[in-house]
This record gives C-alpha cells, sequence and structure tokens, in this order.
C-alpha cells in the first residue's frame, strides 16, 4: 500500500460528539500498551505520528487517521490501564463502546494480542463484545520481534484458544520493528472497503 497521504483529523474525547466521516473506518482495539499506535505508524509508513509510549495509557482519545483522503484509520484508547480511576475507564469504556456501536462507517475492527502473552479476561470480553456487536474482529498478535521463530506457531494457538476464536478467524502476526505482516493487514483492510 503506497500512503500519499496521512494526517490525524479528528480527535475526539469522553465528552466529544463522533465524527459523521463519509469514508470507510477501520479501528484498532485492545490492551494499553499492546501497540495499537505503533501499528498504526508501520501502516502509514511514519515513525510518530500516532504518539506511542513504553508507559502504557498513552493514548487517551479517539484518534481518526485520514489516509489518502478516503479511508480512516482508527486509534482507539487501551483497556485494561490500572493507573487510572474505575471511574475514568468506565468512561473510556463508555466512549469506545458508543464508537464501535454507534460508527455507520466502522468496517472492521482489528484487536490486537501481544504475541508473548495468552489472552486476558479483558481481551476476551472484548472479543466477545465485538463479536456481539456484528463485526468478525480480525486478531494481530503483536511484537513479533519478541519471541522466536520457533515459538511463534504455540503462541498463535494459545491466541485462538484463549480467545475461542470463531473458526476461519484471521489471526496476524505483525511487528513494529520488521514491519512484517504490514502487507496482510493492508490486503484485509483494502478487501473490507471494496464491500
Ligand atoms: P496505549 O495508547 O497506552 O493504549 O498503547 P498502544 O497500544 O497504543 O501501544 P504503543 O503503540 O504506544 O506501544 C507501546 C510500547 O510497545 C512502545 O514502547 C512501543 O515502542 C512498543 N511496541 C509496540 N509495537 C512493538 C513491536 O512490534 N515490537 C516491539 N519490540 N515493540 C513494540
Ligand atoms: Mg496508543
Amino acid at each position: 500500500m503506497i500512503i500519499k497521504q496521512a494526517e490525524l483529523e479528528t480527535v475526539c474525547g469522553i465528552t466529544s460528539k463522533l465524527p459523521e466521516n463519509e469514508w470507510p473506518e477501520v479501528a484498532f482495539a485492545g490492551k494499553s500498551n499492546v501497540g495499537k499506535s505503533s501499528l498504526i505508524n508501520g501502516l502509514l509508513n511514519r515513525k510518530s505520528l500516532a504518539r506511542t509510549s513504553s508507559q502504557p495509557g498513552k493514548t487517551q482519545t479517539i484518534n481518526f487517521y485520514k489516509v489518502n483522503g478516503d479511508l480512516y484509520l482508527v486509534d482507539l484508547p487501551g483497556y485494561g490501564y490500572a493507573k487510572v480511576s474505575n471511574e475514568i475507564k468506565a468512561k473510556w469504556g463508555k466512549m469506545i463502546e458508543r464508537y464501535l456501536h454507534g460508527s455507520k462507517q466502522l468496517r472492521a475492527v482489528f484487536l490486537l494480542i501481544d504475541i508473548r502473552h495468552d489472552p486476558s479476561a479483558n481481551d476476551k470480553t472484548m472479543y466477545d463484545w465485538v463479536v456481539h456487536q456484528g463485526f468478525e474482529p480480525i486478531i494481530i498478535a503483536t511484537k513479533l520481534d519478541k519471541i522466536k521463530r520457533s515459538q511463534v506457531q504455540k503462541q498463535i494457538k494459545a491466541i485462538k484458544e484463549g480467545l475461542n476464536l470463531l473458526p476461519g478467524t484471521k489471526v496476524i502476526p505483525f511487528s513494529a520493528e520488521t514491519k512484517q505482516g504490514r502487507d496482510e493487514i493492508w490486503e484485509v483492510i483494502n478487501s473490507l472497503r471494496e464491500d
């Protein structure tokens, strides 16, 4: 995928009105620190258009990145971030739900899972909820560069079993360091926007 143009167009906080975009959207969900913003940078060939941090809880708004004038990549705040109060967590949760439930242009939800770890209870809840909303989530197993090649299949199996994935669900390993997986993710995005 050739990126001719990429820009952060809309930033939404807890009380913001969500945009009614005229182009397809794909969203990236997952636990804090799993690599959502890094994945977006990787897809867009940008080093730091989406702000990343080694500290969880970096993205605290819903950020809409417009790509080549006719598509949005949507960066969501992470869940499971321990350092904020339950009240704030609940507000973020509601904001993410409001977006995933309400967007008319949302074509697909990518759920990111760290390839090193078995899915958490929060990951499972998120997966089930997204399925319940009528999506077929695509799983991205992030930080592929952090494990040995010989471990990859075993970890993918653990993710499939841990989330109890529906048959046929895609699991795409990705590394923001090496960009492995980038082309496959773009193929999926491009196939969805044609529907
Ligand atoms: P929140 O915004 O807090 O929800 O986190 P996030 O999911 O957006 O994660 P982010 O992209 O900020 O990445 C978190 C940390 O993981 C950063 O230090 C990244 O550099 C690192 N990271 C992300 N992806 C990869 C990867 O594929 N490989 C390696 N080695 N590090 C990664
Ligand atoms: Mg982020």
